[in-house]
């Protein structure tokens, strides 16, 4: 199968309205609408319970709404369950390879009950496995492989089929920063390639580096949703932190930062207990203009970091409350941007 095979509808690979899922008692999903541009990447971000898990397995067809309905790849979810089928692809949330066997085992199985000849099967399988520098893992059992050689060797899975949409469901929570950076290309890659992608996550970094659109769930509502610029403009911007190597400088470098009166820069404010002084900046200009200034007052220094902000942070700016789930974690965003 082609992409060109896909039926258009207006330019959008997803589209959902209204979309109801009810357990009982608990709203997963409480009449959620969004689009997803062909060709684009729609960030979904919430804390933990939003609904992103069950909204992903509404739109695999592996379960049924309640009410509302929803389109993928030009595929109705409740009336042409099995060609949808056939467009997606799914990295879900917890590794679904079989440990057992080995990933080439693992890639060429999917591609058998993806109906591929024994032939192309095992071509594709290499050829994903190479895609995704599994191809001296290839021969060895998923259990002793990595979590990050796991999650790509779930990403190669996903991708055996061709999708033209592919869905990923938190899929870097709990990787390294490296493996988080490495998944992170290959998902860029498959979007050069036109792939949609519909990104489920609880990092706002996550959500910034991949996303061209962002919609904010809680409660299975959605309650903000736009450019990743448009709301990161309204959450404001990111917080320079910086680390001196001697913390007795902490104030004295706090207030020449305030003093300089940098464009934009209304003050620093030096943590004492955590050894930084935080700026609050709006653009990589005024990063670029404070290192400077350190560096012309001879401030010796250990670390300096860019941090987003978190989920709680941007719950708050966006509904002026915390984010309902009480478990949502503490996220890992910091940048390093020099050493
Ligand atoms: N099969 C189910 N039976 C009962 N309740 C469910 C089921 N699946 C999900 N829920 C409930 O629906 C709500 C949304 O769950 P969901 O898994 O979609 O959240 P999530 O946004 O993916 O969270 P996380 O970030 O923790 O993965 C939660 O309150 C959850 O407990
Ligand atoms: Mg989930």
């Amino acid at each position: 199968m082609t992409r060109n095979d896909i039926p258009r509808s207006d330019g959008n690979a997803v589209e959902v309205r209204g979309l109801v899922k009810h357990f009982g008692e608990t709203k997963a999903l409480d009449g959620v609408d969004l689009d997803v541009r062909e060709g684009t990447v729609l960030g979904v971000l919430g804390p933990n319970g939003a609904g992103k898990t069950t909204l992903v397995r509404v739109l695999s067809t592996l379960i049924r709404p309640d009410a509302g309905s929803a389109r993928v790849a030009g595929c109705d979810v409740l009336t042409q369950p099995r060609e949808l089928r056939r467009r997606i692809g799914l990295t879900g949330q917890y590794a679904s390879v079989d440990e057992k066997l080995a990933g080439f085992e693992n890639l060429y199985m999917i591609g058998r009950l993806l109906d591929l000849s024994r032939k192309d099967a095992r071509r594709r399988a290499a050829e994903m496995l190479e895609r995704f520098s599994l191809t001296e893992a290839a021969k060895r059992p998923a259990a002793q492989y990595s979590g990050g050689m796991r999650r790509r060797l779930d990403l190669a899975a996903s991708m055996i089929g061709r999708p033209s949409v592919l869905y990923l469901d938190e899929p870097t929570t709990g990787l390294d920063p490296r493996t988080r950076n490495e998944v992170w290309a290959e998902v860029r890659r498959m979007v050069g390639e036109g792939t949609t992608v519909l990104l489920t996550t609880q990092y706002m970094e996550e959500a910034e580096q991949l996303a061209d659109e962002l919609t904010v769930i809680d409660r299975g509502r959605v309650i903000a949703g736009g450019r990743v610029e448009e709301l990161k403009a309204k959450i404001g911007g990111r917080t320079l932190q910086i680390r001196p190597a001697d913390p007795a400088e902490l104030l004295r470098l706090a207030d020449a930062v305030t003093r300089a009166g940098l464009d934009g820069i209304a003050g620093a404010t030096a943590d004492e207990a955590g050894g930084v002084v935080n700026v609050p900046i709006v653009s990589d200009a005024q990063l670029t203009a404070v290192v400077a200034l350190l560096g012309e007052h001879g401030f010796a220094l250990a670390g300096i970091s860019t941090h987003l902000p978190s989920l709680d942070e941007v719950f708050l700016a966006v509904t002026g409350q915390k984010a309902s789930a009480t478990a949502a974690q503490d996220t890992p965003e910091l940048q390093e941007v020099a050493a």
